[in-house]
């Protein structure tokens, strides 16, 4: 592809979303020869792990200019995770948005980065069959929409033994083979979880492998109960021991992680169109939706809660859909971030071999109120006042139906 060609013709500088793997090394090395362009290889940590140098390392020995490693993990955490825990924000139900979540904030340091070096266009690894290069895309379109964006991966259409004999060829460095998995999945993790896809996951019927997984290894049997403190909607202790955003998320995935919960398996329908096979392990982020859920349920009135329940399909979806930086998105977060006023207190969670789940939940800001509540004679609910709602409540059904058994005189 000529330069021309990728509308970028006015570039010496790309900045690529580095990963440090063998896609986006061959990427570094494809835009030098292909594009004669200058890379300057961004790694952005938003909590995957890894060794930094040898990162550092392997960029520049692909033959990048510079290699620039953010440290996102708080702004992950506190800008991210948590604004989706307020939604507590699941696609289809069940997906904690893990990968979704990293983009935008990937994308904003690739934009940074891109002016910081008078860069004209930023690129990504990310084939065209994926959620990830709408998500980078749509979200470097909606924060700079001057900059040119290339995806080699879709353009070169290489498969995995082409990309490692285009890297024998040019002499790039691979990471050494991951203990877990090796080279058989492909894996992409943030503080928010992890998703794992390929190999034998491919096929829907076959039941993932031991070795997939990682965060969610069974290695505590001793039950334990976790108290999760929470205020207007975001986690602020474990067991009162108060911790900043991103050492809360990891300390309960650890905690929770340890017990082997925190594992989905499912299909899921990609934005593309494709339907695929997805295994994640989420231990942190399930276990503190499902505490924030919990103490929503405590917490809110019941219109709001229940609009609250429809919206946030939207919002995950939204996300999903790399609209992260949308003004439905944004205006979602207002509704989102309002309902949290009240949404204080503490949420029991039990964790045991496999399982986690709320045992008990407690607010100042409780609407629960024992008094109206209770059965036992401290009870101070009128019940005359709930003879006459119901009459007026049934009375139309009531009035439906007689007129069913008792058709009008006049008719036929
Ligand atoms: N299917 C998930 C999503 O779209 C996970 C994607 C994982 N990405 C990857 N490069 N392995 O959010």
């Amino acid at each position: 592809m000529s330069r021309a060609s990728s509308g970028i013709a006015n570039t010496d500088v790309v900045v690529l979303a580095y990963s440090g793997g063998l896609d986006t090394s061959v990427a570094v090395r494809w835009l030098i020869e292909e594009m004669s362009v200058d890379v300057v290889a961004v790694a952005v940590d938003v909590g995957q792990g890894g060794d930094w140098d040898a990162l550092r390392a392997r960029a520049l020995a692909a033959g990048a200019a510079s290699c620039v490693v953010i440290d996102a993990k708080d702004e992950m955490a506190s800008d991210y995770a948590f604004t989706a825990l307020k939604a507590n924000a699941l696609y289809e139900g069940k997906y904690p948005l893990v990968s979704a979540l990293s983009r935008p904030v990937i994308s904003k340091h690739l934009v940074a980065q891109a002016r910081e070096h008078g860069a004209g266009a930023v690129a990504h690894g990310c084939t065209g069959k994926g959620n990830d290069q709408v998500r980078f895309e749509v979200s470097v379109r909606a924060l700079a929409p001057d900059l040119g964006i290339i995806a080699p991966v879709r353009v070169w259409g290489m498969t995995r033994e082409q990309s490692l004999e285009y890297a024998r060829q040019h002499d790039i460095p691979l990471a050494p083979k991951k203990a877990a998995g090796g080279d058989l999945y492909s894996i992409d993790q943030n503080l928010w979880g992890r998703a794992i896809e390929c190999g034998v996951l491919e096929d829907p019927w076959q039941a993932p492998p031991q070795d997939v997984y990682e965060l969610t290894v069974p290695m505590v049997t001793e039950p334990r109960e976790v108290v999760i403190s929470f205020e207007k909607g975001l986690p602020v202790a474990i067991d009162a021991k108060e911790l900043p955003p991103r050492e809360l998320i990891e300390e309960v995935s650890r905690i929770v992680g340890s017990y082997g919960w925190g594992r989905l398996d499912m299909v899921e329908n990609r934005r593309v169109g494709i339907k695929s096979r997805e295994v994640y392990e989420c231990p942190g982020s399930l276990a503190l939706i499902m505490a924030h859920s919990d103490l929503e349920d405590l917490t809110l009135e019941r219109d709001l809660a229940h609009e609250k329940a429809r919206l946030e399909p939207r919002w995950a979806e939204l996300v999903y859909d790399g609209l992260w930086f949308s003004p439905l998105k944004e205006a979602l977060d207002s509704f989102m971030a309002s309902s949290q006023r009240h949404v204080s207190g503490d949420v029991r969670l039990m964790c045991e071999p496999g399982r986690c789940y709320v045992v008990g939940r407690r607010s100042p800001e409780a609407l629960y109120d024992w008094e109206l509540a209770t059965y036992d004679a401290a009870d101070s609910f009128r019940h005359s006042d709930a003879e006459g709602f119901v009459r007026l409540w049934g009375l139309g059904v009531e009035t439906w139906a007689a007129r069913q058994v008792r058709p009008a005189r006049d008719e036929g």
